[in-house]
């Protein structure tokens, strides 16, 4: 049986003390919390004060990007031995707006997938259609594609460590998510592919959806059959809002 897997993005939000309340109000929220899996992705600048807020704790702490190198003349980059180095277990790769707005390929992402499992970090692997393609009928092409080239060259063992979020961009930040119905056609695609290429391990991977996600329909999303979580964006700013979500019904 795969675990719930909750994790929020911040994005880029909140100064360090609003970051350090928040995560002390969420660990008091989920402490009883043992049958999910909980991150907070937060912003670089944030990691090391929360890495002390969640040691001991249900709650792990990610990051939102990264660079593929372990260091070198990459200025304003951050690599994954530092992310290590200060604590974090997951780090998110390719979200549409790093893909979008600073032009990362799916080559990209698939050094910086190899790099993180290299360094011991799990990656949540973002993919997603945009609407135009949406409206075309490529959602599965477009899914394929960036699933496909991400995990290039990653070894079955890795496999485990990878999560993917499904998250199409239509959905994102528009308060207009996808039905459950239509997101769990599309991860259990995912799923058929990802046993195709890797075999049974594939079983094991946790998909979530990502995409206006709320206290009010995340257990409509968990209710499907391959839905195992969800990658939250501005509910998880809220301890209240990303608690709820972590103790859906
Ligand atoms: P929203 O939950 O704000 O739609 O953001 C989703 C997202 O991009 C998570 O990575």
């Amino acid at each position: 049986m795969r675990r719930p897997f909750i994790a929020g993005n911040w994005k880029m939000h909140k100064t360090n003390q609003e970051a350090v309340e928040m995560a002390e109000e969420l660990v008091e929220l989920v402490k009883g919390v043992s049958e999910v899996d909980i991150a907070i992705c937060t912003p670089a600048t944030a990691l090391a004060p929360l890495a002390e807020v969640l040691a001991d704790t249900n709650v792990a702490l990610g990051a939102e990007n990264m660079h593929w190198e372990a260091e070198g003349a990459y200025t304003g980059e951050i690599s994954p031995v530092m992310l290590k180095d200060i604590g974090c277990e997951y780090v998110i790769i390719g979200h549409s707006e790093r893909r979008e707005y600073f032009n990362e390929s799916n080559e990209d992402v698939n050094k910086k997938v190899k790099s993180a499992l290299n360094y011991e970090l799990k990656p949540i692997i973002c993919v997603g259609e945009s609407l135009t393609q949406r409206e075309a009928d490529r959602t599965k092409e477009v899914v394929q594609e960036q699933v496909m080239a991400a995990l290039e060259g990653v070894a079955v063992d890795d496999l485990t460590a990878v999560t993917i979020a499904y998250e199409p961009l239509w959905a994102i930040g528009t308060g207009q998510s996808a039905t459950a119905e239509e997101a769990n056609q599309v991860i259990k695609y995912i799923r058929e592919l990802l046993t195709e290429k890797f075999g049974e391990v594939a079983e094991q991977l946790q998909i979530q959806y990502g995409g206006s996600v709320k206290p009010h329909n995340i257990s409509e999303f968990m209710a499907t059959s391959d839905i195992d979580g969800a990658l939250v964006g501005s509910a998880s700013l809220e301890a209240e809002s990303f608690a709820e979500i972590v103790k859906f019904e």
